[in-house]
């Protein structure tokens, strides 16, 4: 911790796991070109996370729910929201993931060299998705369209056409929205149709708080479901005894070494905050109004509280940053391990082996993304 702190730093073309390896070996914070204080260690992101009072989650000007709420209106709406996502909620869509994984499995050629991100992760992303919201199945190639345009649009770090890429998602979900109103008096009683119904505050969800709600619920879900699967796959081609761990696995076990296998290499790289009033961390003083990034990725793989990175689902678990911490934590965290679950068990009981393609590594996803770009295997 004695180098000088580095300011103006590029995280731009960088393989952000490898990158926050080596800063965090010198630095508990580092500030980027975009004026971000970034959060590297365990203690400062989890104490920042869990600090509503002086870090603020209201980052941006656009309306993000629940994302971007702060104190009680936060609250009352992640009431509401969470209600979705409990156990109790998802549990009648098991069987419907189960069927979305094993006809896609039964589909992705075998023997031929495939993506897991793109072939397996991002369409069983987008087919569970819409099997859960009740969306059309013929929506499919353009959500899939549009998942690689937002990818290419972050990592471009092209405000306008990121801007551009998030109102073309916003006009998909409108147009369902729209369709749910006029169905209204009809039959229709999927989760959208349900959220066209919400109210919160005794108030009806507007169209402009629905698009927001399933923005959060999907957009980056989407990604990120696929982007898990293109990392789990990755560390099992590079662990292959792990196949046999995972047949024998109770669900509960299975779905702690998911958990271990994206602590280890966290995709979902990382989230805003902003400092309500002047802030002494990581040895820094920090004006009010600063932008702070909670570094996820960097956080999980803290040397100091993670001993060496050594894989220990068990051990590792209660520290687990994945789906964050605090106020804010993932409230789609069952609904996305369920998922990941279904889909590993559904590969492993269709196939022996995942191996790597000679000459075609797989490629790391840069900043500010994580996990891998394309994951080139062959499924035996
Ligand atoms: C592997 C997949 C996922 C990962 C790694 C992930 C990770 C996270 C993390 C780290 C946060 C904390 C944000 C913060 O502190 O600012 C978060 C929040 C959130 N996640 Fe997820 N998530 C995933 C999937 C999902 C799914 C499936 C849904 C919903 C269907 C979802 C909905 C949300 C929402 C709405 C928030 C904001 C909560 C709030 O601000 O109160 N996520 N997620």
């Amino acid at each position: 911790m004695t180098e000088k702190l580095p300011i103006g730093l590029s995280f731009a073309d960088k393989d952000v796991r490898a990158f926050t390896d080596e800063l965090r070996t010198k630095h508990a914070i580092v500030k980027n070109t975009s004026g971000e204080w970034i959060l590297l260690k365990h203690h400062n992101v989890m104490a920042a996370a869990l600090d509503h009072e002086r870090f603020s989650s209201h980052v941006s000007r656009y309306l993000q729910i629940p994302n971007g709420l702060d104190g009680e209106e936060h609250t009352q709406y992640r009431e509401v929201l969470d209600r979705y996502l409990t156990r109790e909620a998802l549990t009648p869509f098991i069987p419907v993931f189960k069927r979305v994984a094993s006809e896609l499995i039964a589909q992705v050629p075998k023997g031929k060299v495939i993506d897991a991100v793109n072939d397996i992760g991002a369409v069983f992303a987008v087919r569970a998705q819409c099997q859960w919201l009740g969306w059309p199945a013929e929506l499919e190639p353009r959500l899939l369209a549009w998942m690689k345009e937002n990818h290419a649009a972050t990592r471009s770090g092209k405000h306008e056409w990121t801007a551009k890429v998030a109102e073309e998602f916003d006009d998909i979900v409108r147009e369902i929205i729209q369709s749910r109103r006029i169905e209204q008096n009809g039959t229709a009683d999927d989760i959208t149709a349900q959220l066209c119904r919400e109210t919160v505050n005794g108030e009806l969800l507007t169209d402009q708080k629905i698009v927001s709600i399933l923005r959060n619920w999907t957009g980056g879900d989407l990604g990120s479901i696929a982007l898990c699967v293109g990392v789990i796959m990755t560390h099992i081609a590079e662990h292959p005894e792990l196949i046999a761990t995972i047949k024998t696995s109770s669900n509960e076990q299975v779905e702690a070494i998911v958990n271990e296998i994206l602590r280890i290499d966290n995709p979902f790289v990382s989230n805003r905050r902003v400092t309500k009033c002047p802030v002494h961390i990581c040895g820094q003083d920090i004006p009010a109004g600063a932008k702070i990034q909670l570094n996820w990725t960097s956080a999980n793989r803290d040397q100091a509280v993670f001993d060496n990175n050594q894989f220990d689902p068990i051990k590792n678990a209660d520290k687990n940053l994945v789906y964050g911490i605090g106020k804010h934590a993932c409230p789609g965290q069952l609904l996305a391990s369920l998922e990941l679950r279904i889909a590993l068990q559904t590969l492993l009981s269709s196939v022996n082996s995942i191996s790597f393609v000679d000459g075609q590594p797989p490629e790391r996803e840069v900043a500010p993304v994580g996990g891998y770009h394309r994951v080139p295997v062959i499924l035996s």
